[in-house]
């Protein structure tokens, strides 16, 4: 048995855990496993891969990034918006199914998020044997409890606030941090809460400045002359439209970005504090996977490797909350898990009296 891996969309820590839990659970099985570099543009001839056999494996568990490259962009494009779909032309498809019978292909493992996992539905659905693993620093795939990248993105976002504090706090400043989160605001909500942030706008709920002000205001009075802000990219003002910064690339989503400097200009405006703005961007989608998503990973892995074992194709591999199961991939890509405005996590921020700008 051959197989094949290949990473598509962003990039996030733990992409080389599942590449390293994949071929060892192939090897051990004694199957040839492959990785496709750049991604899935890597399956058309002429192809680009690396073998993935024991040497090459080494230090994969700890190591940020992909060391097959992805793309989300190109031919392989599958999501232009919130569930806006692009039907893959059939020729490509087709090209694609020749371009791993070439190789011997017999089965391929597609990690990544929305986007890619769209992308490895269309392959099924044209015949090609694949199986997917749930990839998203922004945690919003629907048919999983949580996806790996999610766990360190969190961590990041969480160290950043806790160094944000101590200095908004010398300062006696609204400091505001940006942090990634298209459509929802999970890294948001959870660095927020863990990081003590006083503020947290979210995609899900759409905030006003009077809310914001208010809530800086009776800190002042509390004595407290700092504040701490968290902004998803994707948050909105009540009736305004996302922040972006840069034009709607073809095919692509918009690339979002600058929310938090719009929020800090406009507080600094209404209260007269001064506001500082620091946008973590991709510093959460570099370095290690925390010890979460390595053991996350790792069991997302062998679960693809089992699939492929049994057959189960067009499938991808999910966190039920106590175990790891599987699930149809058209479950995975039909919809998006947002934060529920009233669920838990908000009600537990609303407790503390943390303000989510509405
Ligand atoms: O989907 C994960 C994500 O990190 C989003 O939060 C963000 O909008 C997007 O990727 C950024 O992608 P890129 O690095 O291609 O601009």
């Amino acid at each position: 048995m051959k197989i094949a891996i290949v990473t598509g969309g962003g990039d996030c820590p733990g992409l080389n855990a599942v590449i390293r839990a994949v071929a060892k659970a192939a090897t051990k099985r004694g199957w040839e496993a492959i990785g496709i570099v750049g991604g899935f543009e890597g399956l058309l001839p002429p192809q680009n891969f690396r073998v993935l056999d024991y040497k090459a494996l080494d230090g994969l568990l700890v190591r940020g990034g992909t060391i097959l490259g992805t793309a989300n962009r190109g031919q392989f494009s599958a999501k232009t918006g919130h569930g806006e779909t692009r039907q893959l032309p059939a020729a490509l498809l087709e090209e694609t199914r020749r371009g791993m019978a070439q190789l011997g292909i017999e089965a391929l493992v597609c990690v990544g998020g929305d986007g890619t996992l769209t992308i490895a539905q269309q392959m099924h659905e044209h015949g090609i044997p694949v199986v997917g693993v749930p990839k998203t620093i922004d945690n919003d795939l629907a048919a999983t409890t949580v996806t790996f990248g999610f766990d360190s993105a969190v961590a990041c976002a969480t160290d950043a606030l806790d160094r944000l504090h101590t200095t908004a706090e010398s300062h006696n400043r609204v400091l505001v941090l940006e942090v990634m989160g298209r459509y929802a605001g999970w890294i948001a909500i959870y660095a927020g809460v863990a990081g003590g942030a006083d503020v947290i706008l979210i995609p899900e709920i759409p905030f006003r400045y009077e809310s914001i002000c208010a809530a800086i205001a009776e800190r002042e009075k509390l004595g407290k002359r700092f504040t701490l802000v968290v902004a998803a990219e994707g948050a909105r003002l009540a009736g305004g439209d996302f922040v972006t910064s840069s034009a709607q690339p073809e095919n692509r989503e918009a690339r979002l970005g600058g929310i938090g400097a719009v929020v800090g200009a406009e507080i600094e405006k209404r209260t007269g504090k001064e506001t500082r703005v620091v946008v973590l961007g991709h510093l959460q989608r570099g370095g290690s996977p925390t010890t979460m998503d390595r053991v996350l990973c790792t069991q997302f892995g062998a679960k693809a490797v089992e699939l492929i074992a049994a057959g189960s194709f067009g499938r991808m591999v999910a966190h039920t909350g106590t175990s790891v199961e599987s699930v149809p991939l058209k479950e995975a890509t039909g919809q998006l898990r947002t934060v529920p405005p009233d669920s838990a996590f908000v009600s537990t921020a609303r407790a503390l009296g943390i303000c989510l700008g509405d």
